[in-house]
């Protein structure tokens, strides 16, 4: 009798692991031509892309889409914000290369962030920081990659002093 008891809670264990929907079906999300292509020989975009893969592509996208998958319902009405796209229809490009370090080194500490924007100065030396905003640029047009370049260069002038306060190398 006990056995028999044994056989159905195996069987009832069984189907229902076989019942788990798929939690991360990419295949679903990911439209493998917007992921970048990389010319491999290029050392520093094809580690860019394999950190990006590893540390932001679950929340960002792995094609900078941001979460399109997300359908926590409500959750902006809330006041709640989901992670922003970084592609040519996101805001990233709006902001300098310095601003960008600066979040992926520093995080965001936003409470209104159902997801939040970690620090990654523990994970990623700031070249390798650097080399993941300039992966992000692939999914930009070139006139969002003018416009951010100008950007860039217009900091650095007015900023004369935030490479000594923010590179590791250049700190003393
Ligand atoms: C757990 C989810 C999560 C992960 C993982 C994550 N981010 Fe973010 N990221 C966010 C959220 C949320 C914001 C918005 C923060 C805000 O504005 O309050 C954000 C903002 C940003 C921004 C500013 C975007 C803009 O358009 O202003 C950049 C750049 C960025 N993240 C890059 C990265 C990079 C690079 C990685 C990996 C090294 C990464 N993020 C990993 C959640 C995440």
């Amino acid at each position: 009798m006990k056995l028999v008891y044994l056989f159905c809670i195996t069987i009832l264990l069984v189907s229902a692991c076989q019942s788990q929907p798929d939690l991360l079906n990419l295949s679903d999300t990911v439209k493998p031509e917007a992921v970048p292509t990389i010319d491999p020989s290029n050392d520093v975009l094809y580690a860019a892309q394999q950190n990006y893969n590893k540390y932001c592509a679950h929340c960002h996208g792995w094609a900078g889409d941001g979460q399109p998958q997300v359908t926590i319902e409500n959750a902006e009405k809330l006041g709640y914000h989901t992670v922003p796209r970084h592609d040519e229809y996101g805001h990233t490009w709006q902001h300098p290369d310095q601003i960008l370090f600066e979040v992926v080194k520093y995080g965001i500490q936003n409470p209104t962030n159902l997801y939040p924007m970690s620090p990654y100065e523990e994970n990623l030396s700031d070249e390798e920081i650097f080399g993941v905003v300039d992966y992000i640029k692939g999914w930009w047009t070139d006139d969002q990659r003018r416009h951010q370049a100008n950007l860039t260069t217009q900091f650095e002038e007015n900023n004369p002093f935030w490479a000594d306060e923010n590179l590791d190398e250049d700190r003393s």
